[in-house]
């Protein structure tokens, strides 16, 4: 029997972290120069239900069922097997790798989940659907983040730039000119979990004053798709940036993120913002093409633990 394979990219969220669990439109794309790959190897036993975990990055090598119950990994493998084959599970070995950088805003959590989901219903002689694979990896993005809006699960599992508000179909994007990203990781980690729960506390405490933060990135969201179709790159970049003004009321911004900003908007970006959960993790900023080089460069010397560059266009992935 062969190897299957399963893959996802990260993601970055351009427009509406934060304010999309409160129900804003949001804008995110694929990266696809990291990813997470699922493989399925069969185990040949006469002993049914024997499921080997493996996963070097973390450093996990462990037998399905020595697994706790929310365990994302395990998560994502039983919900499958729910989905599949509730009644048998055969043996096989899932090995997982993945070099989107954890706990940093690319959306690793939701990845290794569908990752896992593709390469095991193909194993299973049933591969799903994108709609099914990102409805069941959002059932284990609860567990990694608690209140997901559900945008990382969409935007890895279809593979392709999305505007997403939670509760409507799915709408994609038009792109009038490809538009070029730099993407810079400050080292620092903070899961999603952590700040999603800090903005829930802000919003008990000040509920008028938070919704009014969340309505402004809506607006701003909504803006940035018109801007997107437009081609107005100046534009954009004004609107990444009052973005990240609002994201800084919210508290989930911090020193290094703000520094890698303001090195990146100091070398000629058009406008930069945290993506993600933020409290650390990645920034981006819109360059214009002919100063890719020039940011890039600026924000490894400012410090930051990897820079990618990744280009939006119409036809993205
Ligand atoms: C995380 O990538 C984006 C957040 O808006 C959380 C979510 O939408 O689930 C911070």
């Amino acid at each position: 029997m062969p190897v299957i394979f399963g893959k996802a990219p990260g993601k970055i969220i351009l427009f509406g972290e934060h304010a999309v669990v409160y129900g804003q439109p949001a804008i995110a794309i694929p990266v696809m120069d990291v990813c997470a790959t699922a493989r399925v190897l069969p185990i040949l036993t006469e002993e049914a239900g024997r499921v080997r975990v493996q996963a070097n990055d973390i450093h996990l090598d462990a037998l399905l069922d020595d697994l706790p119950a929310d365990h994302p990994l395990a998560a994502a493998i039983r919900a499958t097997l729910g989905e599949i084959t509730p009644q048998h599970t055969p043996s096989f070995t899932l090995q997982l790798d993945s070099n989107i950088p954890i706990s940093a805003g690319m959306g690793s959590g939701a990845a290794v989940t569908v990752a896992i989901i593709r390469a095991l219903s193909a194993f299973l002689g049933r591969p799903l659907p994108n709609e099914r694979i990102s409805t069941l990896a959002y059932e284990v993005e609860k567990l990694h983040h608690g209140t997901p809006s559900g945008i990382d699960n969409t935007v890895v599992t279809y593979q392709k730039p999305v505007y997403f508000q939670q509760d409507e179909p799915l709408q994609t994007l038009s792109i009038a000119q490809p538009s070029f990203w730099v993407i810079a990781d400050t080292g620092e980690k903070t899961p999603t979990r952590e700040t999603v729960a800090a903005v829930r506390a802000g919003y008990q405490a000040d509920p008028a004053g938070y919704q009014s933060i969340f309505d402004a990135i809506g607006a701003i969201a909504r803006e940035a798709r018109q801007t997107l179709s437009a081609g107005d790159l100046a534009h954009l970049g004004q609107l990444m940036n009052e973005n990240q003004s609002y994201l800084e009321q919210l508290q989930v911004s911090s020193p290094a993120l703000e520094a890698l900003i303001n090195t990146a908007r100091g070398a000629g970006a058009a406008g930069a913002k945290l993506s993600g959960g933020g409290r650390g993790g990645n920034m981006i900023a819109l360059v214009p093409p002919e100063k890719t080089r020039q940011v890039s460069a600026a924000l490894q010397n400012a410090g930051a633990v990897r820079v990618i560059t990744t280009v939006l266009k119409e036809s993205t992935p």
